[in-house]
């Protein structure tokens, strides 16, 4: 994985101006409409972009939300990682999500190094587990967070209803906690 000259930064509330949301609009719809699953059927409406990137940039400003982009103009790749604010007992547990590489950007590094990005701020903010699902067919995505320390720890059989396709959704989980050893790694 070639990652030299890569060039991430974390998304502010700042950058969220109607062209900083056009661009990630934009970025966003191509994925969708080349196949990429980032948990949308179509691409966005303009309203439906409006509504879903108000709530992201709030995310962010709540301190619920971390997310990463590459490049400017276009943007080249984009990756979160969320907490669920309503789950008491589950904030030491945070989900992988939206995690994207433009088509003709795809297989230079830039997927591995946004999750990488997304690893190394989930350290620095003490998260202790970090967990995604992933379309069982998305062997681009599975070979990539497997890579990078996911394991899968369930698959959830037609857990995706695609127009009339049933799809099985792979459950990954990457546990940060360094005190961690699982019971196989016992004598
Ligand atoms: C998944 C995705 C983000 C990977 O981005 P990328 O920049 O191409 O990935 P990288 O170049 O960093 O690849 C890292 C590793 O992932 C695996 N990988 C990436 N693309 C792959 C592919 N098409 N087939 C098999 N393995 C692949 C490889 O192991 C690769 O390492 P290698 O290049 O040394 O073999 C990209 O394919 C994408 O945007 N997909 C559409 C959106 C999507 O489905 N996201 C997942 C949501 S859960």
């Amino acid at each position: 994985m070639a990652t030299a000259s890569i060039r991430l930064r974390l998304l502010k509330p700042s950058d969220f101006s109607s062209e900083g949301a056009k661009a990630l609009q934009t970025l966003f719809n191509a994925s969708i409409m080349h196949g990429g699953t980032i948990g949308f059927l179509k691409p966005m409406s303009r309203r439906e972009a409006q509504t879903y990137f108000d709530a992201l940039k709030q995310g962010i400003e709540n301190g619920h939300v971390i997310a990463v982009v590459a490049g400017s103009k276009p943007l080249d790749g984009f990756g979160l990682i969320r907490r669920d604010a309503e789950d008491r007992l589950g904030n030491h547990v945070w989900e992988v999500g939206r995690v994207m590489v433009r088509q003709e950007m795809q297989r230079h590094g830039l997927g591995a190094a946004i999750v990488k990005r997304l690893l190394a701020e989930a350290k620095r903010r003490k998260i202790e587990i970090l967990w995604l699902d992933v379309r069982i067919t998305n062997v681009a995505a599975i070979e990539l967070f497997q890579k990078l320390g996911f394991r899968t720890w369930g698959i959830f059989p037609g857990r995706i209803k695609d127009r009339r396709t049933y799809v099985d959704v792979l459950y990954m989980a990457n546990d940060l906690r360094h005190t961690y050893r699982p019971l196989r790694d016992l004598p």
